[in-house]
């Protein structure tokens, strides 16, 4: 029995913010962001616009997708760096707001690494029968993390949702699921505000050291790409689309060449999307799927990693 991506959907706020746009109020420009990041524009939440606002309708589109009606929904995993409060979940929130109760819902923080965190673990739900309609998604309003004001990280990142439904399937589906961390690198990506006794203490804003992160993100990688293929028994060359985490294009492309694999069997939209957190691996395989670019029968690559640190990749047969 394995698990399978039943359908895709996803979900950009509609206000555009382009590098000129950020070269306005920072001292930076189009040059160097795109040349340096493969970033050219990014998607940023209306004041008010929540991360269950954004996940709902990924979830919408999802469903519709998998011609699967809400009420079969028996697991709801939501990926988020940003949930909506500290408490309730913003699974709860989005259990609520889709009309629906009872069955699990909970969130799962593992920042950029996220969704594959939320996805393996859902794999097992399905994979044991504990569930038979499990929606994950990843959700961001990162946005809100943002000093605008910091050239080295405001151009970086964007908002976004996506989601996927997971059925069972005697056919395919999930065929191996890697999880890393390893939190002795946490001070080199974070926003370490906490509340205590009411108050919130210390910078809410993204921080990253960009050089360290970008090293550690390319070997950790390269590393789990190949421990999850040689798991799962299949060559490199099995692979048809590697759909990566969109951080910056310069990781993607350092992945790919990892594997063997050319740019034109590599999802990217990280240079319209920005780097969305949880939202960019979902994000990017929907977009693959509506684009008639990823199809069934293929296999794919899914990997990830974020602040934490936290890493993990997913194959599988769509
Ligand atoms: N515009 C113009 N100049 C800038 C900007 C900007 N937006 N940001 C920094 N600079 C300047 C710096 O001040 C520095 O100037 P100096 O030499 O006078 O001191 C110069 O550019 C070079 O800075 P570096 O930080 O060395 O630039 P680098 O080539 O490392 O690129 C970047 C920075 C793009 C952040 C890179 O390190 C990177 O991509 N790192 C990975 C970060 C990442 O992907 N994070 C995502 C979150 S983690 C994740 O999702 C895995």
């Amino acid at each position: 029995m394995y698990s399978r991506i039943a359908g895709t959907g996803s979900y950009l706020p509609e206000r555009i913010v382009t590098n000129e746009d950020l070269a306005k109020t920072i001292d930076t420009s189009d040059a160097w962001i795109t040349s340096r990041t493969g970033i050219r524009q990014r998607r940023v939440a209306e004041p008010g616009q929540m991360t269950s606002d954004l996940a709902l309708v990924a979830i919408e589109r999802a469903l519709e997708s998998a011609g699967v009606d809400k009420q079969e929904i028996d697991l709801l995993i939501v990926a988020t760096t940003t949930p909506d409060n500290i408490f309730p979940s913003t699974a709860c929130i989005l259990q609520d707001k889709l009309g629906l109760a009872g069955f699990p819902a909970f969130d799962v923080q593992a920042v950029c690494c996220g969704f594959i965190y939320a996805l393996a673990t859902a794999d097992k739900f399905v994979k044991t029968g504990a569930a038979r309609c499990a929606v994950v998604v990843g959700a961001e309003v990162l946005s809100n993390l943002i000093d605008w004001q910091d050239r080295s990280t405001c151009i970086l990142f964007g908002d976004g949702a996506g989601a996927v439904v997971l059925r069972p399937s005697d056919e395919t589906g999930i065929l191996e699921t890697r999880l890393h961390a390893d939190g002795s690198y946490r001070h080199i990506l974070k926003s370490e505000a906490r509340v205590r006794q009411g108050a919130i203490e210390g910078s809410p804003w993204l921080y990253m050291e960009g050089n360290a992160v970008f090293k550690f993100a390319v070997r950790a990688l390269a590393d789990v790409a190949e421990e999850t293929l040689a798991a799962a028994g299949i060559p490199k060359s099995a692979v048809d689309w590697l759909v990566p985490h969109q951080a910056n294009l310069r990781i993607i492309e350092s992945t790919a060449r990892h594997l063997g694999l050319p740019m034109e069997q590599v999802i990217v939209t990280v240079d319209r999307h920005g780097n969305t957190s949880a939202a960019s691996i979902p994000l990017a395989l929907d977009e693959g799927v509506r684009s008639g670019r990823i199809r069934r029968g293929q296999t794919l690559m899914l990997e990830g990693i974020g602040g934490g640190f936290a890493w993990g990749a997913v194959l599988l047969g769509f």
